[in-house]
């Protein structure tokens, strides 16, 4: 029950560069030199590391327009499962990488009259795409760039580049105090759609500003994973082209089972991330954990994540094909 969003394609590194503190930059390109898989703004792919067990899913950081590459920024997360520190530490410049994707959980609506970007850190990758995007379709919009200190800040040149007078860039340490984002909020014109990618307390400020908005004129992603999937209740998760039931007892998550019993082979993040594993759901009520569908899509419960959502009902009935 492969998921149709799942094919491999081999990708040769083609350039890694240091982009900021801890951050690489990595250019991916067609072993043959041909064009890739188109993506829109806001994409990701996911890198395949088997060696060390990992699928890792990465915001494109590269305009939309290009169609030779991928270009991902990469953080050295200090408390790195194996994702990070392997592509910072063992990845070379010629090396083949298997991909997925390019998908798109976060897409830019570029119909809207204004669109308000806010980066934090290397969340800066996707909001980047939108305001190449942006720029190329002559929209309105405007980029609020934030970083701890200058020295982290990747893709800041291309950010200048492409934004002009449009970026407005935050400092903390210069400033003394994390960006405002509610007063962004209050002066942004009417109408506006919203996009946010940045670490989880940005995140929660941006999702407390416009707790009153609209929920379509609101996006955001997350690039690390929300509090664990596991604990609470055992629940059944019933499949529905088979009829089987499994058991999830609360140390492990629906992934897991299914994936231990051979009847789910299609994952990637494994952290609610990258919308890989998203599974129809046919009866019951989940517990949506991931950081993938909008408020909106999880009131309708006709799809969950199962690598991190679990039940609120006693038993689910799930569509993996
Ligand atoms: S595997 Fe990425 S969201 Fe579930």
């Amino acid at each position: 029950m492969q998921s149709p969003h799942n094919a491999t394609q081999t990708m040769r590194v083609h350039r890694i560069e240091w982009a900021a503190e801890g951050t690489i930059i990595i250019d991916l390109r067609n072993p043959d030199g041909s064009p890739v898989t188109p993506f829109t703004a806001g994409a990701h792919i996911e890198l395949l590391m088997p060696s060390i067990g990992i699928t890792r899913a990465y915001s494109l950081a590269n305009d939309p327009a290009e169609t030779h590459r991928y270009v991902l920024g990469v953080v050295l997360e200090p408390k790195s499962r194996g994702g990070s520190r392997f592509l910072h530490r063992e990845l070379r410049v010629g090396d083949t990488i298997d991909v997925q994707g390019p998908h798109n959980h976060f897409p830019l609506d570029d119909t809207n009259d204004h669109s308000v970007l806010i980066a934090g850190g290397i969340g800066v990758t996707p909001i980047l795409t939108m305001a190449h995007r942006l720029k190329a379709m002559g929209k309105s919009f405007e980029f609020h760039f934030a970083v701890r200190d200058l020295s982290r800040a990747a893709f800041l040149d291309e950010v200048k580049a492409v934004c002009g007078d449009r970026l407005h860039l935050h400092i903390d340490a210069e400033v003394g105090r994390p960006l405002n984002i509610p007063g962004i909020v209050a002066k942004a014109p009417a109408h506006s759609h919203f996009y946010c990618c940045g670490p989880l307390p940005m995140l929660h400020a941006y999702e407390e500003a416009t707790k009153d908005l609209p929920d379509d004129n609101v996006h955001l992603e997350y690039f690390k994973a929300p509090p664990p999937a596991v604990g609470g209740g055992a629940f059944e998760v019933e499949i529905a082209s088979t009829g089987e039931v499994f058991t999830i007892p609360p140390e492990k998550t629906i992934l897991e089972v299914l994936s231990d019993a051979g009847a789910y082979f299609g994952s990637s993040c494994a952290e609610g991330v990258c919308g890989s594993c998203e599974c129809k759901v046919l009866k019951g009520e989940p517990d949506h954990r991931d950081s993938v569908l909008t408020a909106r899509q999880k009131a309708t419960n006709k799809v969950m994540m199962i690598c991190v959502s679990r039940a609120k009902s006693e038993r689910l009935l799930i569509d993996v094909d």
